[in-house]
């Protein structure tokens, strides 16, 4: 049996949501629910940040001025001392400090996360209206999240809501929870009259970008947000989800659509 904890529209509450093995009902307990919150929520986090470091590390080893360096320096120890011995641990230095700058813009995020918006979710999350954190859980474990914050920018046309840590544990993927916990925040988004929800990843989010797609975000900009990533070409990818008006999308929910 599965259940989602969502944020009730009209005070930032928390609410349950479950689906085949889920239903969809609201929960009295937010106040009760902190032990998930502040423990097992950061956990589920870190470790769905941490996974994207193998893809990180492998896309370094592919850039043009990896192979440069991991073809040249080698051999200008060689060169400079005669040593395959030194050469070979040159390599295996380079690729341990190449394995760090793959770790690092991951581990950097988490911790920014955990001591910011993340240090403390009720407050951040689910203290004023027109925000929320959802997540879904299954025998008592916490299985997915997402968290969703009004964009601050008096310049905007449209009212904006940002998408945030999306992330499903990796045993319960391929079961419609991330779709689940993405349509519930457009809901929302749409019930609290807002005009857009946007969102940031990266490059080599696979799953995340197909996941996007699929439910009908258009792709908006790819850029380079900090030095960190720029230096290790891994661009992110914003994505805007433009939400219809409240009667359009009632003829749509109708027809079967959000
Ligand atoms: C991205 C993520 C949240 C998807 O969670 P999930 O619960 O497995 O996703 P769902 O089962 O709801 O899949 C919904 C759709 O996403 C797409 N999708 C999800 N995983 C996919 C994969 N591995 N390959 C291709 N498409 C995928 C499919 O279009 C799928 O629809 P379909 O099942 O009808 O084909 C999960 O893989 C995850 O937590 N990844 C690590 C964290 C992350 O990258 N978060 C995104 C932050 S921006």
């Amino acid at each position: 049996m599965g259940r989602a904890l969502l944020p009730s529209p009209s005070n930032g509450g928390l609410c349950i949501l479950s689906q085949q093995n889920w239903t969809l009902a609201c929960d009295d307990r937010a106040q009760g629910e902190g032990r998930i919150l502040h423990t097992k929520v950061p956990d589920l986090f870190s470790m769905a940040k941490a996974e994207h470091i193998p893809a990180t590390f492998l896309h370094i080893l592919k850039l043009p001025q990896t192979i440069v360096l991991l073809l040249g320096g080698p051999l200008a120890v060689i060169l400079v001392s005669g040593s395959w011995v030194l050469a070979f641990v040159a390599s295996l230095a380079l690729l341990a400090a190449l394995r760090f700058l793959a770790k690092y813009p991951w581990k950097w995020f988490v911790a920014m996360s955990l001591h910011t918006d993340m240090s403390d979710i009720t407050k951040s999350y689910l203290s004023e209206r027109g925000s929320g954190f959802w997540v879904a859980e299954s025998k008592g474990q916490v299985v997915g999240m997402v968290g969703a914050l009004p964009v601050k920018q008096p310049t905007l046309q449209k009212q904006q809501l940002e998408l945030l840590h999306l992330c499903v544990a990796p045993e319960h993927r391929g079961q419609g929870i991330a779709k689940a916990l993405v349509r519930t925040v457009l809901t929302f988004a749409r019930d609290q009259g807002y005009g857009e929800v946007v969102l940031t990843t990266s490059m080599l989010q696979h799953s995340a970008l197909a996941l996007y797609q699929c439910l009908g975000f258009q792709k908006t900009s790819q850029f380079f947000s900090l030095k960190r990533w720029r230096l290790i070409s891994l661009s992110q990818i914003q994505f805007t989800y433009c939400l219809p008006s409240a009667q359009v999308s009632q003829a749509l929910e109708q027809g079967g659509g959000l």
